[in-house]
């Protein structure tokens, strides 16, 4: 009975995502599972919906990603498949039947779904948060904590001033064109996870594509080698509700960064609360928050909950938000978190102007 509920519950959420979903290979995956448990004995079905039961902190749009996710890390680790970006809904299902009949396998994806957590981590994310960086504090000496870092190749690529990919900048005043290639001074950084990005490089690696993306594989891999050698950044592995603990006592910083994170977590009061003891006892006096992700901001407050895409992945439903001295602010909205086209967020020349006023306090 539990099983046919949650099943239920999982198939309306891959309904969703095949509806959504930005990627066409993706799309077919998620018709291809849907089609899978025709007369409810699909055995990869029922191991699916065991673990999600075995998750209960998890959304079914977390989880349902994350399904997806394992299948990548089978094909890439397992199967040593990479170019699978024009499968359709009937290479799926092939993949996937291939998949339930081999034992050793399903124990690996099975562990997948159940102990791992969605690592994608893209560099381009991090374009805004230097973007503000740029307009609150010039190239003046600063130091930044980056919460949920994932790979941790944001903080360390604005660090070592890495280039961004021009944008479709559709701003008024093309302020992610201004300031995109604008030098900062990171003097102190400090990157946070759950996980340790060497720990968790493959399964990194493995959620940070879309199947036509694949083709960036290397270039990340080598990217990523490359700034882990060269960065000053720290990195801690702390769950971001005991930082405090892992920082020094009264230790501030200029920047936190928290960018595509919150949308994974469950407590929203915890979220506002962190935020709260993040501004009073980490932040220095002109300091700001910068968000990346699927919210909204209603209120002066950061609110989670909202759909990731609207019909076929568009809708501008990744923002980038700003937190000065606890008011939210909307900086910018991105045509999904992939960030290669941006709008102006609501609050834009609010922030534009607190950024010149902060400026000019800055020491
Ligand atoms: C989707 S990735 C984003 C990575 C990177 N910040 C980016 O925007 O590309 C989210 C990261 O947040 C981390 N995370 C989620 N909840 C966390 C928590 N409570 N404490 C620390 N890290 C957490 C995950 O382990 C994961 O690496």
């Amino acid at each position: 009975m539990l099983q046919t509920k949650t099943k239920k519950i999982l198939f309306d959420e891959i309904a969703e995502q095949l509806d959504t979903h930005p990627d066409i290979c993706i799309r077919s995956y998620y018709k291809a599972l849907s089609s899978l448990d025709l007369n409810g004995d699909s055995r990869l079905i029922n191991v699916i919906s065991a673990s999600f039961l075995k998750r209960p902190n998890y959304t079914s749009k977390l989880f349902v990603n994350l399904i997806y996710r394992a299948t990548q890390y089978i094909m890439l680790y397992e199967y040593r498949h990479s170019s699978f970006h024009e499968f359709g809904e009937k290479e799926w299902i092939d993949l996937l039947k291939k998949l339930e009949n081999d034992n050793d396998l399903l124990i690996k994806f099975e562990e997948l779904i159940t102990k791992e957590t969605t690592q994608t981590t893209i560099f381009q994310r991090y374009l805004a948060p230097k973007v503000l960086i740029s307009m609150f504090f010039n190239n003046y000496e600063i130091s930044v904590l980056d919460l949920g870092c994932g790979l941790n190749i944001g903080l360390p690529g604005i660090e070592q001033n890495e280039e961004f990919n021009i944008v479709e900048d559709n701003t008024t005043d093309n302020l992610i064109t201004k300031y995109m290639n604008d030098k900062v001074h990171i003097k102190k950084g400090v990157a946070v996870d759950i996980g340790d990005p060497k720990d968790k490089k493959d399964w990194a690696m493995a959620c940070g594509f879309y199947p036509q993306e694949m083709y960036m594989f290397a270039q990340v891999a080598e990217f990523t080698k490359n700034l882990w050698g060269r960065t000053n950044v720290k990195f801690k592995k702390a769950n971001v509700y005991n930082v405090s603990q892992y920082l020094e006592e009264n230790e501030k910083f200029d920047v936190i960064i928290a960018s595509t994170m919150f949308y994974q977590h469950e407590n929203l009061d915890d979220v506002e609360i962190l935020l709260q003891k993040l501004s009073q006892n980490h932040l220095t006096q002109n300091g700001i928050i910068i968000i990346n992700d699927f919210m909204v901001v209603s209120e002066s407050k950061f609110r989670w909950g909202s759909s990731w895409f609207d019909k076929k992945g568009e809708g501008y439903k990744y923002l980038t938000g700003v937190m000065v001295k606890g008011v939210a602010y909307e900086a910018f909205k991105w045509g999904n978190g992939r960030c290669n086209k941006v709008v102006d967020g609501k609050d834009i020349k609010t922030i534009t102007k607190i950024a010149k006023d902060s400026k000019s306090n800055f020491k």
